[in-house]
């Protein structure tokens, strides 16, 4: 019997209810398979600035490098914003990303047919959307150097070297592979150096991947192809903040953030985390939707542990609970035949898991 190290990070706002029934359902999906979990859990974020007066305490950095894979919540929210930019969660997350060393962060932003009505968009425009966007996540402009404030100026700078492209753009080349073999490379070509390099390194890598059909283009277009006509896409390879802003986009496509898992990898440490904020405004509450935070524990299971099966089953899970009209507060509007907590909501996909073999 395996036992996989889990470092639970809950974080703040939602962070702690979400990731509670992300545990529930890893302790369902277990039982049968060949594996166990065990939890550590660390501090990030607010509460570790609170706690110890550190948004990423060097003793979560060492527990998420010790453990098999890393559950994350949600940081931030007002009561730090007016930190000094160091101090703040956001800070943290950046830093532990590049502790990590996770550069490929990949978003998935499909549309489950039970919530086309969901979306902000006409259902026959996102019916069968199933995009992954690829973001580059510990380089670019998020940690260029140079970068602060001079007097009356403010500066940061969009840095990328060819190893950085080379290497999220194989990633995004593998993915590819695995799923339709069609990538879209998106950059600003027509007016950044930094983009130029980008789509030649892209255009060089793409010759390894014959099989793929690639294509490129700029932010500003990509931007309003993917909600004019987002089934053109399926892999989408872009940089740091392109992918930032591209992939909450995206997730509207599926009718709502609260659904989006992501799963930022290196080449040592795993990082699952849905695409989702700590929203504020809602936690204690118990209303906050779960199943991006589910979901980005079955991608957990799926891209690092190599727990296939388990994987699908939670997918399979969340994909029932959704035909049968369970719904949390975000998408209850559209055909739901009952409203549920958070936690009901994590009780009934963790039964579910438990009955799909
Ligand atoms: C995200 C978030 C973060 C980012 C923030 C919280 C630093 O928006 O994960 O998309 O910009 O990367
Ligand atoms: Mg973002």
């Amino acid at each position: 019997m395996k036992n996989y190290k889990i470092a639970l990070i809950k974080g703040d706002g939602i962070g702690p209810e979400i990731i509670d029934e992300a545990v529930k359902v890893l302790d369902a999906v277990c039982v049968g398979e060949a594996f166990s979990f065990s939890y550590e859990e660390y501090l990030m974020g607010g509460i570790a600035y609170d706690v110890t007066g550190d948004p990423l305490p060097q003793a979560t950095i060492n527990g998420a490098k010790n453990s098999d894979a890393i559950l994350f919540g949600a940081i931030g929210g007002e009561k730090w914003d007016q930190l000094p930019r160091e101090k703040r969660p956001e800070s943290g997350l950046l830093r532990f990303r590049k502790e990590l060393g996770v550069f490929a962060n990949l978003r998935p932003a499909k549309v489950y047919d039970e919530l086309v009505n969901a979306s902000t968009l006409k259902p026959e425009i996102v019916q069968g959307v199933d995009i992954m966007v690829v973001r580059e996540l510990i380089g670019g402009i998020y940690f260029g150097e140079p970068k602060g404030r001079e007097g009356n100026k403010a500066f940061n700078t969009m840095v990328y070297t060819v190893p950085e492209i080379e290497r999220i753009a194989h990633k995004a080349f593998q993915i590819a592979m695995q799923r339709t073999k069609k990538l879209c490379s998106v950059d600003k070509a027509n007016v950044l150096d930094v983009s130029q390099l980008w789509r030649e390194t892209v255009i060089r890598i793409a010759k390894e991947y014959p099989e793929v059909e690639l294509s490129h283009m700029y932010v500003d277009n990509a931007a309003m192809q993917l909600i004019r006509n987002p089934r053109q896409f399926d892999v989408i390879l872009t940089g740091n903040i392109f992918g930032d802003i591209l992939s909450d986009e995206a997730s509207m496509l599926s009718g709502s953030i609260g659904l989006l898992p992501s799963a930022s990898t290196g080449l040592k440490h795993g990082l699952y985390e849905p695409i989702h904020g700590s929203a504020p405004d809602i936690a204690g509450q118990g209303i906050a939707n779960p199943i991006a935070t589910i979901a980005s524990a079955a991608m957990m299971l799926r891209y690092e542990l190599g727990e296939t099966r388990a994987a699908d089953r939670i997918e399979a899970a969340i994909a029932k609970v959704l035909r049968e009209g369970y719904r949390t507060g975000d998408i209850g509007a559209y055909d739901a035949k009952e409203i549920c907590s958070t936690s009901e909501m994590g009780t009934i996909i963790a039964n579910n898991v438990a009955a799909i073999r």
